[in-house]
């Protein structure tokens, strides 16, 4: 019998595949996540679930008992939305990371793997390579890289092994689709399902690199249970086929079958306009491999919210910064 691996947002997109393929390798698998940004209905059947916040240390210590391994998914990952809500976003984010490492280290665990973000490099010279110095833009960014201290330097004078994961533009199925912050395939594929056209932010020139779910789950898996992999830094994800937003948007309306007519919005302020990263050393550490393109990402997708449903965009975030620079988007509730 496995010893038990902890999952910290295993109601979200990432956590909950990640707790399949987990589960399928014979792990007894525990998670929380607080359904601020996750769906109930995305935790596998198996997982011992608990509806708790990361923050709430008390209210999931006994989970962690005996527990090896802890995977911190767990995050308010929304990046455009931090220059407006940045209180929001930083408390669930490096606040809730500090205490999931608190919590770990002191039950014992062996290591932490923890998911920081591509926005940790900023406005870097693409695409970005791990040794290159972070320069985060946004509260997430710095949120994120924050959390990658904390876990270093706690890990480090406690003894415990760590890896961070540095996932970049994720798609797949459960991704949260009814958000009008974040996940841009998800809100193009929920609005064009509906009839409505996608909203671009600025002239949707910027260009990002997909990674489809299963393909970042693997090196996930990898920087877990790998014993010769420790202490490292590796962006997950793919570095062949960038494409722009625009792009994005016509594959997806290609996908549906309907015509591609994006409504053009001011971009976002801190908006990188070329982020994508270098995987040479995940093919190297953790034989990252490319197994899905973007299109056949965006059909699952598809398929996944035509059979969910479409939904109404939920605004359930307080703005805590509302100005001229705020999307109207947003405060006008347009998407
Ligand atoms: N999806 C991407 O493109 C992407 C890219 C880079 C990094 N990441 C990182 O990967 C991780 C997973 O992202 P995701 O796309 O699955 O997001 P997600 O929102 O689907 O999953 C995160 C989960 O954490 C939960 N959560 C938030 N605050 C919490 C708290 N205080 N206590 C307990 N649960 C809490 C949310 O309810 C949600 O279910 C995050 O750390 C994110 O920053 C994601």
């Amino acid at each position: 019998m496995s010893t038990p691996v902890f999952i910290t947002g295993v109601a979200g997109f990432l956590g909950s595949h990640l707790a399949d393929a987990l589960l399928a390798r014979g792990h007894i698998v525990r998670g929380i996540d607080n359904l601020d940004g996750g769906y109930k209905d995305n935790v596998p059947d198996g997982v011992e679930f608990r509806d708790a916040d990361c923050r709430d240390m008390a209210s999931y210590a006994d989970l962690l008992t005996g527990v090896d391994l802890v995977y911190n998914c767990a995050a308010a990952a929304y990046e455009g939305l931090s220059v407006f809500s940045p209180s929001h976003v930083y408390e669930h984010t490096c606040g809730a990371t500090v205490a999931v490492a608190s919590a770990s280290i002191q039950a014992g665990v062996r290591r932490i793997v923890h998911c920081s973000s591509m926005s940790r490099y900023g406005e870097g010279e693409p695409p970005f390579t791990e040794d290159m110095t972070p320069a985060p833009l946004t509260p997430y960014g710095i949120a994120k890289y924050a959390s990658e201290l904390t876990i270093r330097s706690l890990c480090d004078t406690h003894g415990v092994e760590y890896n961070i994961a540095v996932p970049h533009n994720i798609i797949g199925p459960r991704q949260r689709y009814c958000d009008p912050y974040r996940n841009v395939a998800a809100i193009m594929i929920n609005r064009m399902l509906r009839g409505e056209r996608p909203v671009i932010y600025g002239d949707g020139s910027q260009i990002r690199c997909f990674s489809f779910v299963d393909d970042v789950v693997s090196c996930l898996v990898r920087l877990g249970e790998d014993p010769a992999v420790r202490g490292e830094v590796v962006n997950v994800g793919p570095d062949e086929n960038p494409v722009t937003v625009r792009t994005l948007a016509e594959t997806i309306a290609e996908v549906i079958g309907i015509p591609c007519d994006p409504i053009f919005m001011p971009e976002r302020p801190l908006e990188v306009h070329h982020a994508t990263c270098d995987s040479g050393k995940a093919r190297r550490l953790l034989g990252y491999e490319t197994r899905t393109t973007l299109r056949e990402g965006i059909v699952s997708m598809v398929d996944f919210i035509r059979e969910r449903g479409v939904r109404e965009f939920d605004y359930d975030i307080e703005l805590e910064i509302v100005s001229g620079l705020t999307p109207a988007t947003w405060t006008e509730r347009l998407i």
